[in-house]
């Protein structure tokens, strides 16, 4: 696997090659992230990951500087999962000047959710991402091919939002949330959880597949189940955020006559903000 950090190098990198496939990442690498990568390798015929902890889009408070960051390790993960191409750039490679153009997605779509409780976050994912995408697409023969985990769900939409009113020449591959033996969904922050904290991870993502069995067996006080949710979670030391069912196209409040649905979650346990998310077809009313 070659390594690259600086886009000169990416480019140079990249010339010989036709259509790529891509895995952005922070770094940190688990099993959800290698899934990604496994998912790329099956097309393409170069396989290129990035590793980058994008400042632009963490808050004043929350834990840009912790954030973990182990690349030798990541680096044997990738190379033993054949990722032809590693773009690692430093925060000066990637912003050699303040990154005062950004791109702001739909306020409906990036305002709400993670957006509420995060202002700007998604601002600074799709700068960063269409930033990344112009580093490694820029001069590919053939339309690209992106992988991004539905974990992160409204990201995976805001991509393909940003992919299609832009007419970029890449196909945005959704891929299937990676959990651990007992549900939690995998994800670098779950390094933050002490030992007791991680036994009660599990609630987050039971909490979800209960509000998700009882919307399936035709509950239809979505507001209640997930009330009655969100207290069980509070009387278990957790600090919800929200959990509710949208619907997966754009993440509004469902009518009685949408099928595809998706419940969502985020809450604090200690110090560590998990989210999570199920998706649903209820099947037509
Ligand atoms: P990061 O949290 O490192 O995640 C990188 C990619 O891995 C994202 O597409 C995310 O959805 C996916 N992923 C994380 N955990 C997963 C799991 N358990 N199962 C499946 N996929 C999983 O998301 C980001 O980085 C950043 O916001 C980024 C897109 C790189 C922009 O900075």
């Amino acid at each position: 696997m070659k390594i690259v950090s600086t886009v000169v190098d990416l480019r140079d990198a990249l010339r010989n090659s036709k259509s790529q496939s891509f895995v952005p990442t922070m770094g940190n690498l688990h099993a959800g992230h290698l899934s990604l990568i496994e998912q790329a390798r099956m097309v393409g015929d170069c396989c290129v990951a990035s590793i980058f902890v994008n400042p632009l889009q963490f808050g004043a408070n929350e834990d840009f500087g912790s954030y973990p960051r182990t690349m030798d390790r990541d680096c044997e993960l990738l190379e033993e999962k054949g990722c032809d191409l590693l773009f690692a750039p430093t925060i000066g490679d990637l912003y050699p000047e303040p990154q005062t153009f950004k791109l702001h997605p739909d306020p409906a779509l990036a305002d709400i959710l993670e957006g509420e409780f995060r202002p700007g976050f998604f601002t600074g994912v799709a700068t960063v991402v269409m930033k990344l995408f112009q580093c490694v697409f820029a001069h590919a023969a053939q339309p690209g091919h992106a992988f991004f985990g539905q974990k992160d769900f409204q990201q995976l939409l805001i991509v393909q939002r940003m992919v299609q009113q832009f007419a970029l020449p890449i196909t945005v591959h959704a891929v299937p949330t990676s959990r651990d033996f007992d549900g939690l969904a995998l994800s670098s922050r779950n390094g933050y959880l002490s030992q007791e904290e991680r036994r009660e991870a599990t609630a987050l993502s039971q909490a979800l597949e209960l509000i998700r069995g009882a919307v399936l067996a035709g509950g239809g006080d979505l507001e209640g189940l997930c009330a009655k949710q969100i207290e069980n979670l509070r009387t278990r030391g957790w600090q919800p955020d929200y959990l509710t069912v949208r619907r997966q196209a754009d993440l509004q409040r469902p009518a009685q006559s949408d099928t595809d649905l998706v419940v969502l979650g985020a809450a604090r346990l200690g110090r560590t903000r998990l989210i999570d998310n199920m998706l649903m077809n209820r099947g037509s009313a």
